[in-house]
């Protein structure tokens, strides 16, 4: 019995999770820390990383906050760095880090769309090609990429280069998955569907209601819906899953 438990579990891994600091990052984090991982809270706002840190000590969570701008490729390198001299070796990369634009198209300027996708999806190439050598030096690492239910579908809620950056992110998920499988690395998707974080509490009153009536769960997610899965996809009970694009959205998206 303990050992099929042990398969769900991250025991003695180490993690980095972008994007840590809140939301759905500061979900996977803790969710990763409480199966036993340590983990890497990287965030752009060091004061969110540092928060998520205090916090994930307090329920003995073996944790170090990272600042890093996960589009700059300086930046991501030293972050690895950090972490490998810190904690030995890098297991798990969770690429979450990203910003969700919502205006309408004819307001997308050149500047919003090069930013969005240097940071949601450039990002992910960035942080998994740091990490690469480690992982293929111990022939073991898995990579989970935040997608999106945009990244699915035209994307109703979000701006053109959102959308069009999600599915990049499902494509790169695909890439690496067919590459790197010979180096004892697995890389996969979650696609959330409306999850309450700040980034959709930004959205115009009524937005997420509208998609509500859709939803065959009867509520919007939640950061931990989206975590549990997330530990799965990162722990050894997935060890045949690669190349998945996994729909966290209550039955919003069927695919
Ligand atoms: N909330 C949703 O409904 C939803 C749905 C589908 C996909 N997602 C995806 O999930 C991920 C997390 O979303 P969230 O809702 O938790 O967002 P959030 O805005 O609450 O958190 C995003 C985190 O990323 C950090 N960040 C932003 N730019 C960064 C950079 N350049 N370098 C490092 N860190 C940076 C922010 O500081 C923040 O802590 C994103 O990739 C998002 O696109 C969210």
């Amino acid at each position: 019995m303990g050992e099929v438990l042990d398969e769900y579990m991250v025991k003695g891994r180490v993690a980095i999770v972008t994007g840590g600091g809140r939301g759905i990052g500061f979900a996977i984090a803790r969710q990763l820390g409480r199966a036993g991982s340590k983990v890497a809270v990287a965030d752009i706002r060091s004061d969110l990383a540092e928060q998520a840190v205090r916090q994930l000590a307090g329920e003995d969570i073996e944790a170090t906050a990272v600042q890093v701008d996960v589009s700059s490729s300086t930046s991501v390198q030293e972050m690895v760095g950090q972490v490998v001299a810190r904690f030995g070796t890098v297991d798990i990369l969770v690429n979450n880090a990203g910003i969700g634009p919502t205006n309408p198209f004819d307001s997308v300027t050149e500047a919003q769309w090069d930013r969005t996708l240097d940071i949601n999806l450039k990002s992910m190439f960035l942080c998994s090609k740091a990490v690469y050598p480690v992982m293929k030096g111990q022939r073991r690492g898995v990579i989970l990429n935040l997608a999106s239910m945009a990244g699915r579908t035209g994307g109703k809620a979000s701006a053109v280069d959102y959308v069009t950056s999600k599915h990049g992110v499902v494509g790169i998920t695909r890439s690496m998955a067919m590459h790197l499988g010979k180096d004892g690395i697995r890389a996969n998707a979650v696609a959330p569907g409306i999850i309450e974080t700040e980034m959709t509490a930004a959205w115009e009153p009524g937005k997420k209601k509208s998609f509500l009536e859709n939803i065959p769960a009867g509520r919007l997610g939640t950061a931990e819906d989206v975590a549990r899965v997330a530990l799965f996809l990162c722990s050894d009970a997935a060890s045949y899953l690669t190349g998945v694009v996994l729909d966290v959205t209550g039955g919003l998206v069927m695919s």
